[in-house]
């Protein structure tokens, strides 16, 4: 068999080492060949290819980004779009199965593509930690490492000038990242997409932190909305799935901390930064053993289904099981939190 690999979506930390996994154990242990599938979904529509063989994959765990390049296409889109298109390309570049890793996008394309016929096996991914149907995604632990850094040396300078620091990390419509990077370095208000709050809690809040002479620091999801608010922060448009690019909610909360309290505010959005660079190890060894579950199941002919962390198993699940919902944070991990908030 010839398997394509496909990465798509935004990328993230750990997409390497899955890459790795699957062509090591496919080579060494399954006796198959791979090609690699450039560019996510495009690819797929294009035809676009790259060898993929063990000798390419040498060292990958631990390099960030992904080697077979990623990109927002909707696969149903444009004049080679289609299931139907991208079976006969499939065909012409010679690729029996396919190996998509990707978020909820992807798997959404994945599983419309494999209810018409086509052999996908999909290994989710993303920094969000938004799918229901596993316990963790990697890329999260390396996203949230890297924004408790970042709140850390936030904290600092916000406390050398007695300056309420406003922290912007990503998470789209799950507030994840920024209730396990805001606990982590002990933020004074965690502000997420599941919980709107009002403009007087938030000043609250930073008061109550000013008042016994510390500078306040606020973690915010891009996805948060104050109670006044009826859809997040977006000004950037859509993107390719047309779903609202989000960010700058920070922006808004800093000078309107500032004009409520006296108190100096900065606003820092740390975008990007949160998705580049190596991944941390337990990302690096989730994203190994997710690879190796993939050609497994690509051996076993369980199409139309994802690898998903159990507890500290990998298991099989369905598209429609993987796509059913969005991990969001309950409420009473927030409620955990906000004890130590204020
Ligand atoms: O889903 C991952 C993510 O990083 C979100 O947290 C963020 O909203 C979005 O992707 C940003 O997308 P892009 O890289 O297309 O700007």
């Amino acid at each position: 068999m010839r398997i394509g690999v496909l990465t798509s979506g935004g990328d993230c930390p750990g997409l390497n080492a899955v890459i790795r996994g699957a062509v090591l154990k496919g080579t060494k242990i399954h006796n198959q060949e791979f090609i690699g599938i450039r560019d996510g979904w495009k690819g797929v529509v294009d035809g676009l290819t790259m060898p993929l063989d063990r000798h390419s994959v040498r060292g990958l765990s631990k390099q960030g980004g992904t080697i077979l390049g990623t990109s927002r296409t909707n696969p149903f889109e444009g004049p080679h779009g289609g299931p139907e298109n991208i079976q006969a390309t499939l065909d012409r570049i010679g690729v029996d199965a396919l190996i998509a890793i990707g978020g909820e996008g992807t798997l959404a394309a994945a599983k419309r593509l494999t209810d018409a016929g086509l052999k996908i096996v999909g290994v989710p991914k993303t920094i969000d930690n938004d799918l229901d149907a596993t316990d963790y995604s990697f890329g999260f632990d390396t996203a949230v490492e890297i924004a408790t850094e970042a709140i850390d040396r936030l904290r600092t300078t916000g406390e050398s000038h007695k300056r309420c620091m406003v922290v912007e990390v990503m998470g789209r419509h799950v507030g994840w990242i920024a209730l396990h990077a805001g606990m982590a370095a002990g933020a004074h208000a965690i502000l997420v997409p599941e919980q709107p709050q009002s403009m007087d809690q938030i000043v609250a809040w930073v008061q109550s932190v000013a008042d016994r002479g510390r500078a306040p620091v606020v973690v915010v999801s891009e996805g948060f909305t104050l109670d006044t608010m009826e859809a997040p922060h977006s000004e950037k448009g859509l993107d390719a799935f047309n779903r609202p690019r989000l960010g700058g909610i920070a922006d808004v909360l800093a000078p309107e901390i500032e004009a409520r309290t006296g108190i100096e505010s900065r606003a820092t959005v740390l975008g990007h930064l949160q998705r580049g660079g190596v991944p941390s190890a337990y990302d690096r060894v989730l994203a190994t053993r997710l690879g190796m579950a993939a050609i497994d199941s690509v051996m076993n002919g369980e199409w139309g289904t994802m690898l998903a962390l159990r507890g500290t198993d990998i298991e099989n699940v369905s598209f429609s099981e993987a796509v059913g919902g969005l991990k969001t944070v309950p409420e009473h991990r927030y409620e955990e939190a906000a004890v130590l908030f204020g």
